[in-house]
């Protein structure tokens, strides 16, 4: 499912990685163990995309989805849980974004209109119109009560933030999920 070949990777003189060589096959769930400051983070990131190395590639097989558990409490205070969590499939997500600009539009062209047809296909193929309730039972399974899952996340307390951020990954049912030290 993920394939990565000839990964290398240095800070300075440090040699993080060097050649790396490795495939995540489907099904399995797999820990990666180190020291501290072996590069444990460093090396999630780089199978997520978040940074490059030096050289070499990640390769995710076509089709499939990557979902990040975000660690970063913060990035999402002037936002909605529910749209927090929506936020995790970037694809849907952005689809609708746009959708909501050419609707909005005063002056909406034919062009608006090819282009909002294309959009509107693919939102329905992505089960768009499911999201926001599959949003809404995913924060309630995880325990934020339905009056909270409309409220900014920098009004939600820490212990919140963190299922509403554990939902956010799992929205969608990505087919990798990636989690760096999960509390
Ligand atoms: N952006 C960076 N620039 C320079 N050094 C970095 C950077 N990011 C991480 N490092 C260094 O790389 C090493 C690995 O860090 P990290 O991946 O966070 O380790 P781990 O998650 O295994 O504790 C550490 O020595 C860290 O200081
Ligand atoms: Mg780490």
């Amino acid at each position: 499912m993920i394939s990565v070949n000839n990964i290398s990777l240095q800070y300075g003189k440090r040699i993080l990685f060097d050649e790396v060589n490795i495939k995540f096959t489907q099904g399995n769930c797999y820990g990666v163990i180190g020291a501290n400051g072996a590069g444990k983070s460093t090396f999630l990131k780089i199978l997520s995309g978040e940074i490059a190395a030096n050289s070499g590639q990640v390769v995710l097989d076509p089709g499939k989805r990557m979902a990040v558990l975000k660690q970063n409490h913060f990035e999402y205070d002037e936002e909605t849980a529910i749209h927090t969590v929506m936020r995790g499939h970037h694809e849907l997500w952005a689809i609708m974004q746009e959708k909501d600009a050419l609707y909005a539009k005063a002056d909406f062209s034919e062009a608006d209109g090819i282009r909002t047809s294309e959009l509107e296909e693919r939102f329905a193929e992505m089960d768009g119109w499911n999201a926001e309730p599959d949003a809404a039972a995913l924060l309630s399974g995880l325990g934020i009560v339905e009056s909270d899952h409309y409220r900014l996340m920098k009004d939600l307390n820490g212990n919140q933030k963190v299922r509403v951020l554990l939902a956010q990954a799992l929205f969608g049912n990505p087919d990798v999920l990636i989690l760096d030290e999960p509390t």
